[in-house]
């Protein structure tokens, strides 16, 4: 629990990173989000020409590294999409300057990075929230809600599967093993999350095989299965070797409900389609922009302080979960125990 820390009727905001693609849709989201500003922008010094256009093109200050971004007062949170090697430091020293943290997925590649997080949120009384955009979407609540209403009986398989290509030779900080690249800790990630997501809980145990495109030092496919108990089971695929897709499905004991494009972006309309043995029925989930209802509700987490909506144990089961399918992709596709009664992190 995090204490109101409303110093200021607007959160103001700072970015660290001048990213090339998922600071651009952050910024407008902050920008146009009630009750949020968004207040500065810093980029490492080599990068200043960045960080200082993206400060024109939002009329926010632009500071000289990400430190003294940190260091400025007039920062109530900041948003953190730096490559994934650098979340858990990064949301450490903002925590110890007094800033409230939305960070990028993965919060951390381990579970013991979001285990020290969460005791820094806790001493700083700050809101900490690994940034799931696609949890936002209604179409996710839809399909959350079918669920719940009893449509397609009891849940017993969810399938998930998340890709989209990159280029072999391309600067990709996802190509790169040193800044924590590869598709687990990527698409992975979603893959990982939608099932623990609607099952409410982490698995008993995973499998995973993984794969590598000829000349990239990252694992680029994965499939996986995890093992939640009681008969009920996820299958997942991921990765960056192939064309678009943020698909999954919600099996259960009398029909399925499917989510075709978990990413829609804010044009596009979402769908979710029920298969039961009355028939098929589709329904479309009128567009929103996802990145704007997660800062909205992030910012509201902060003003009441209330936990964020995607909580720190639902980061750190999704952490536990990515680190086992390595785990067990290391062995040979050896089944790796998950459950959430395994030990305390350290
Ligand atoms: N939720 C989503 O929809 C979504 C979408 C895309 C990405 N992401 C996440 O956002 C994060 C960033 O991904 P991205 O595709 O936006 O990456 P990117 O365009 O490569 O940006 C990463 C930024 O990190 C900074 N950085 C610091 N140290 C770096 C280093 N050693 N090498 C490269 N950049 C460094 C750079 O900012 P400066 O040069 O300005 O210092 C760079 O612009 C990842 O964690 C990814 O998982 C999320």
């Amino acid at each position: 629990m995090t204490a109101p820390q409303h110093h200021h009727d607007t959160l103001r905001w700072g970015v660290l990173g001048a990213t090339s693609y998922i600071a651009t849709h952050l910024m407008p989201a902050i920008a146009a989000t009630d009750g949020c500003a968004l207040s500065a922008v810093a980029s490492r010094p080599e990068r200043a020409a960045a960080a200082a256009e993206l400060g024109r093109r939002f009329g926010a200050t632009v500071h000289r590294d990400y430190a003294a971004l940190l260091a400025d007062p007039g920062i109530d949170a900041v948003y953190i999409p730096l490559p994934n090697t650098g979340h858990v430091e990064w949301t450490l020293r903002a925590l110890a300057a007094g800033k409230h943290v939305l960070v990028e997925k993965p919060m951390a590649m381990d579970e013991d990075g979001c285990a020290r997080i969460e005791k820094a949120a806790e001493a700083a009384s700050r809101t900490v929230m690994e940034a799931f955009m696609y949890r936002f979407h209604p179409q996710q609540r839809r399909a959350a809600d079918i669920l719940a209403s009893g449509e397609i009986g009891e849940l017993r398989l969810v399938r998930a599967s998340f890709a989209f290509r990159i280029e072999s030779g391309s600067d990709n900080i996802r190509l790169d093993p040193a800044l924590g690249g590869g598709a687990t800790w990527d698409v992975g990630c979603y893959a990982v999350d939608a099932p623990l997501l609607f099952f409410g809980q982490a698995p008993e145990r995973v499998r995973a095989r993984f794969s590598s495109r000829p000349g990239l030092a990252v694992d680029t496919s994965a499939v996986a299965t995890m093992d939640f108990g009681q008969g009920r089971s996820a299958v997942v695929d991921y990765s960056i070797d192939y064309g678009p897709r943020a698909a999954y499905e919600l099996q259960g004991t009398h029909g399925t409900v499917m989510v075709r494009n978990a990413w829609a972006m804010d044009a596009e309309d979402g769908v979710v389609t029920v298969l039961t043995q009355d028939g098929v029925r589709e329904e479309t989930v009128p567009a929103a922009d996802h990145y704007r209802l997660q800062v909205d509700a992030f910012a509201r987490a902060v003003r009441d302080g209330v936990p964020a909506p995607m909580s720190l144990s639902d980061s750190r089961r999704t952490a536990r979960v990515g680190s086992a399918l390595v785990a067990s992709a290391a062995a040979g596709g050896a089944a790796v125990e998950t459950s959430d009664d395994a030990p305390e992190p350290r």
